[in-house]
């Protein structure tokens, strides 16, 4: 029995050795170690022999056994091996082609133009202070010189939200006091850019979601002509040297005095287009001198302090230099329209 023993482990190792694929294996491990394969029966002859065989023949099987299953397994792991080598081989990637150029993408056009005018009041010393987007009733208003039930309000239509006293601000104008409280009682020269947000008609001019740029300087001696030297050294930066620029006396409740500034029409040279509403003057920006009330406020005593500051909407800006007839094209998502300003 135990040299019949001996030829099932040379047969089956034979047979293992001749075994190339996951198949053949499969058969193989069928045919000898499966529940009823030939080691199985070699263990169900047990019970046949004389009592005093078994021990030695009971040993040998399970050796056969073992020694079967460990040159199975060690089979198994170098067929796998061998399958994993082989796909690695076949997916080689060829280091030297040359790679696929990834499609870059490019700053959005009020974005561009945002970065624009903060670059040119760079120049001119101003850094850029970031403000909150979501402000209280009190900054976006009280503080600046607009209580409570005051007229001016109407000035900014405005979105409420359904927590008493918070709004998406209206204007970039509040963050002129978030930033004086922080330098008081240094002297500001600060640009604030970011989103305001308006419950207006929607037009080829008006959106309810625009950027504006505001800007604050603020110190000791600081008048209307630095002002107006600073504006108008902008819009020459922004929109060519030959550019004419007026100032029209206006209202804000921030400043006094206070003024629109415009500039002759980009697109017609003045003569009158649907964009000047044929008056051949553009209006670019509000501005004026801060209002004592609003210098108080910020912590400066106005005896003392005296600054200015504006504020315009870099999508009118970049309408005007670009040629852009309609607002709504900056948030309407068509890359027919941002791929032109790549
Ligand atoms: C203001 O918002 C004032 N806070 C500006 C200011 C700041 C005055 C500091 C004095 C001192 P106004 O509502 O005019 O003003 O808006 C300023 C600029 O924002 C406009 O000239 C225009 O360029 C832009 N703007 C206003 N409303 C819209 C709108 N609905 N869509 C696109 N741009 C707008």
């Amino acid at each position: 029995m135990l040299g019949r023993l001996e030829d099932l482990e040379k047969e089956a190792m034979a047979a293992l050795a001749a075994a190339c694929d996951e198949q053949a294996l499969a058969a193989w491990y069928g045919a000898y170690l499966g529940r009823n394969g030939k080691v199985a029966d070699a263990v169900k002859a047990l019970a046949t022999l004389p009592r005093d065989d078994r021990p030695a023949y009971g040993q040998r099987v399970n050796e056969a056994k073992q020694l079967l299953e460990a040159a199975y397994l060690a089979l198994c792991a170098a067929l796998k091996q061998a399958a994993e080598d082989g796909a690695l081989r076949a997916d080689q990637v060829d280091v030297t082609l040359p790679g696929r150029p990834a499609r870059l993408g490019h700053l959005h056009p009020a974005t561009r133009t945002l970065r624009e005018i903060c670059a040119i009041f760079a120049e001119m010393g101003f850094q850029v202070y970031r403000s909150r987007h979501v402000e209280t009733d009190e900054f976006n208003f009280g503080l600046l010189n607009m209580p409570p039930h005051h007229p001016a309000r109407d000035m900014w239509s405005t979105f409420y939200t359904t927590t008493p006293g918070v709004i998406p601000r209206t204007h970039t104008s509040p963050g002129q006091v978030h930033a004086m409280r922080e330098y008081c009682p240094e002297p500001v020269r600060v640009v604030l850019p970011g989103m305001c947000y308006r419950y207006e008609q929607i037009t080829a001019r008006s959106e309810i979601m625009f950027n504006q740029v505001e800007g604050l300087a603020l110190g000791e001696g600081i008048t209307m002509t630095d002002l107006k030297g600073t504006l108008v050294a902008f819009a020459r930066r922004m929109f060519g040297p030959q550019r004419q620029v007026r100032f029209r006396a206006s209202y804000f409740p921030f400043t006094e005095p206070s003024a629109e500034v415009d500039m002759d029409c980009v697109l017609c040279g003045g003569r009158g287009c649907r964009v000047c509403k044929n008056t051949g003057w553009v209006e670019i920006l509000g501005c004026g001198m801060v209002h004592p009330v609003v210098l108080r406020n910020g912590g400066y005593d106005p005896e003392v302090y005296s600054g200015f500051a504006f504020g315009l909407g870099p999508e009118r800006i970049a309408m005007l230099k670009y040629g852009i007839q309609d607002i709504r094209y900056f948030w309407g998502n068509d890359l027919r329209f941002l791929e032109q300003f790549s």
